[in-house]
């Protein structure tokens, strides 16, 4: 069996590699990060993309000027292996990705800023292509991130997640969210054909 094959997206002066079956919308309503972080933000040193697939929203802001390094964190090898050839081929030296389980395997770094396109359903209903891609029952990956990620987070550091609102609420997440010592700082409707919100959280203190 040869490899899958893959596609090319020029994101601003980055070439992103991709295979079909490993987009997650950030080719499309995950673009609006950009346009969001840089009304609602300012440029950070320090940016993850957790849930990163193939990084289209993480090569996004860096190359939109909005971070300084880039790390990219997904549990599937074959998305983090698209991530190193983007980074191959685009001879990026400020870019690191890997392959993690929420945080298991994640770098010790203290992020500024923390930014998602996580599975939006939290139920097993199969729809179809990679599950991993939409399902998180019962919200368990969530559950996850936000019971690691307070360690992981600089103390003035900001989370932004993008969810559907077709699919969830912010109520869903806000108990998960002021258990880990986060608290709730906004939610935004996003700029896209999609019914995607944000979900900003920070430390509480
Ligand atoms: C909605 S897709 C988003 C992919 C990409 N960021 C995009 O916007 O196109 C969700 C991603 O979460 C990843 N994922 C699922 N469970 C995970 C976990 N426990 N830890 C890290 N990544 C996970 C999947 O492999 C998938 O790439």
């Amino acid at each position: 069996m040869g490899s899958p094959e893959r596609d090319i997206m020029r994101i601003g002066q980055i070439d992103v590699v991709y295979s079909s079956h490993l987009k997650g919308g950030g080719e499309t309503f995950g673009q609006d990060f950009v346009r969001f972080i840089s009304e609602y933000h300012h440029p950070v040193d320090r940016l993850l993309e957790w849930c990163s697939g193939p990084g289209f929203i993480g090569f996004a802001l860096l190359t939109h000027g909005l971070c300084r390094e880039l790390d990219l964190l997904d549990i599937n090898p074959e998305a983090i292996a698209a991530c190193d050839e983007t980074i191959r081929r685009n001879h990026l030296t400020n870019v690191r990705a890997s392959v993690s389980d929420c945080f298991d395997s994640a770098p010790k770094v203290a992020w500024n800023l923390i930014v998602a396109n996580p599975p939006h359903s939290g139920t097993d209903e199969d729809w179809g292509g990679l599950k991993l891609i939409y399902q998180d029952p019962d919200w368990k990956i969530h559950q996850k991130f936000y019971r690691q990620v307070r360690s992981f987070l600089a103390p003035d550091g900001l989370i932004i997640m993008q969810e559907n609102a077709l699919l969830s609420q912010a109520s869903d997440f806000v108990s998960m969210i002021e258990h880990s010592g986060l608290r709730v700082v906004d939610n935004l409707f996003a700029q896209s054909d999609d019914p995607m919100y944000y979900l900003v959280s920070a430390p509480a203190q």
